[in-house]
């Protein structure tokens, strides 16, 4: 069986969480999409560990993690989180693979990030971890895949530096690459993990373009880049937050005001630890986006959503979530494609009691709040979609499960 897990918002949804706990049951994870601009944060009892290329499922013993084919791999970054891993008694050999069709990012590629980044009068707000450029060169087929590295006439349009930098690293890389569609077909009976980075709003071609990452972000991303056909998913799973955040720039139109609703944000990203994993920037917030995510579930199939850091609202005696946009004065109920607009609309905000109560350590569905019930209810109507399962806080138990995926 194959399950595909993806953020529906601008990332940082709590995916990690999410594809470290469906992973127990998984033998197979595949990261399709994305690089070491990612950040996943997993808690396990005391410790924690932040994942930027390793796929979440790695610190089961016993599970296989392979990064996709749509993937755009820092070798330095890899192997020190490889390093990383070992020293925390994490034994990742021969279990950690990388698809020979995926790409290489080159130091000099970091270095062109932020020299565009710092050109542009309008900054995207990249990570700088060179990733824009990996995809650019790809499309523009002067890309280095991991099949190309031993291959002289491949590398021949390439930078002396270039040239030696691969050198340096072939060895190493070469040693984890495989053929990701006929080791998925080798293993088609196993249950299979295809694990987004980001998040559907900031897909290339969903996302609030061109305020986006340069990869699939999307479920699409699964079939295009993880080495099976489209029609082998057997299901996508959209993870959100009770709120919204963003890094970087770009249009938020459900962001907190920052004179009236400042505390607002600062409790959430105090409570919620809203800092990026990969550069540290406070995370913009804001109340939940519907309009936002209901276009998510619609452009990518979702067929179960996973809430999580539902307890981050544990405190509030009221909450509000975005239920349509106002543009130029017009009620705008579908998510546009414009960046104007996107940056126009003021959110239609709608009210919902708080519960004031600990959720962190309920486990059944039925014992949340009357009031968290509720807004999950709402969400689900609003978004024509099922909550399937809810996290109430960062540890594995942590997680309420109405109906687990992989049951057919
Ligand atoms: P890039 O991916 O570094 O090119 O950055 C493009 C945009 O995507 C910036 O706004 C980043 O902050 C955002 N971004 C990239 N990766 C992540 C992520 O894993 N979580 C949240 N935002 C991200």
């Amino acid at each position: 069986m194959n399950i595909t897990v993806i953020g529906a918002q601008w990332g940082d949804e709590g995916k990690g969480k999410i594809v470290d706990y469906l992973a127990a049951d998984a033998q197979i994870i595949v990261r399709f999409s994305g690089g070491a601009n990612a950040g996943h944060t997993i808690v396990i009892g005391n410790e924690q560990f932040a994942l930027h290329l390793v796929p979440s499922g790695v610190l089961y013993p016993d599970k296989r993690v392979i990064l996709g084919s749509g993937m755009v791999i820092d070798p330095e970054a890899l192997f020190d989180e490889l390093a990383m891993l070992e020293s925390r008694g994490i034994n990742w050999n021969d279990r950690v693979f990388i698809s020979d069709r995926a790409h290489l990012v080159l130091p000099r590629y970091r270095e062109m990030d932020r020299q565009m980044e710092a050109a542009r009068k309008r900054p995207i707000g990249t990570t700088g971890r060179g990733i824009g450029l990996a995809y650019s060169m790809k499309a523009s087929r002067d890309g280095v895949r991991l099949a190309d590295l031993s291959d002289e006439d491949r590398l021949v349009n390439l930078e002396e530096k270039d040239i030696e930098y691969i050198k340096k690293w072939r060895g190493r890389l070469l040693a984890l690459a495989i053929d990701l569609p006929s080791f998925l077909y080798n293993h088609k009976n196993n249950y299979t993990l295809f694990e987004g980075a980001q998040g559907a709003l900031l897909d290339l071609d969903s996302g609030t373009y061109p305020f986006v990452s340069s990869g699939m972000s999307g479920a699409a991303g699964a079939a295009a880049q993880g080495g099976i056909g489209p029609r082998k998913i057997d299901r996508v799973l959209g993870v959100f937050k009770a709120y919204s955040t963003r890094v970087g720039n770009g249009p938020f139109p459900s962001e907190f005001d920052e004179h009236s609703q400042s505390s607002l944000c600062q409790f959430i990203r105090d409570t919620g630890r809203e800092y990026g994993v990969t550069t540290g920037r406070p995370r913009r917030c804001g109340y939940l986006d519907l309009v936002a995510l209901r276009y998510a579930c619609l452009v990518n199939s979702i067929d179960s959503l996973v809430l999580t850091h539902l307890d981050v609202y544990d405190t509030l005696d009221d909450f509000e979530a975005c239920v349509a946009y106002k543009v130029n004065g017009k009620l705008l109920e579908y998510f546009p494609a414009g960046i104007g607009d996107l940056a126009k609309a003021e959110p239609v905000l709608r009210k919902f009691k708080g519960w004031n109560k600990a959720v962190k350590h309920t486990r059944a569905y039925e014992e949340l709040p009357m009031e968290a019930r509720e807004y999950i209810a709402f969400i689900e109507e609003y978004c024509e979609t099922p909550v399937d399962i809810v996290s109430v806080g960062y540890e594995r138990s942590d997680t309420i499960v109405r109906k687990s995926p992989w049951t057919r």
